[in-house]
């Protein structure tokens, strides 16, 4: 571990930790997972650490989850490098990345304001399907509407 991110906060003994986070996204990462701090369990949030490898990165640890590659892979919406570790008992024992999922919904809304799930009327889930992966590009299941990543991110502005 980086002597920069021992200082500022301890290994953790179960649960998630989200590393690589593109810096100043951390926020944004507990957004899309829905962890909001009302669950009651221990959450660390380290923002614009020095990485070798990104320069900055943010860091999420989650005590005692151990979240589901499907609930992490939301994440790679706004910060593909991400890498999540499973630690169990202070090891890491598990190493993944993350990666968009075919379907998304739910998470974000439609640029067309026209779309029937930007009607208050309609309940509507947003959903959109990956149809490229890189570059990032998702097309709305109502209105056919193309979203690219920087899209994603003016939401969570
Ligand atoms: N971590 C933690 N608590 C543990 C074990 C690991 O908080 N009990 C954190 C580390 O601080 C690091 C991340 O989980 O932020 C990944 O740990 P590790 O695989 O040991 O670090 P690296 O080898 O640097 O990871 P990578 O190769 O993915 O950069
Ligand atoms: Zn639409």
């Amino acid at each position: 571990m980086k002597e920069e991110e021992k200082l500022i906060v301890r290994r953790i003994k179960e649960g998630t930790v989200i590393d690589h986070i593109s810096p100043g996204s951390s926020l944004n990462v507990l957004k899309v997972l829905g962890i909001t701090g009302e669950e009651g369990m221990t959450v660390a949030l380290v923002m614009n650490v020095p990485s070798r490898k990104m320069g900055k990165k943010d860091i999420v640890k989650i005590e005692g989850r151990e979240l589901t590659q499907d609930q992490v892979d939301k994440i790679a919406l706004i910060s593909p490098d991400a890498t999540i570790n499973i630690v169990r008992d202070y090891r890491v024992v598990e190493k993944r990345k993350v990666s968009v999922p075919e379907v998304i919904r739910g998470i974000i809304r439609c640029p067309n304001p026209m779309c029937i799930t930007n009607q208050q009327r309609e309940a509507v889930i947003p959903t959109f399907r990956r149809i490229s992966d890189s570059p990032l590009v998702l097309r709305c299941e109502y209105c056919g509407a193309i979203l690219e990543r920087k899209d994603i991110l003016d939401q969570f502005r």
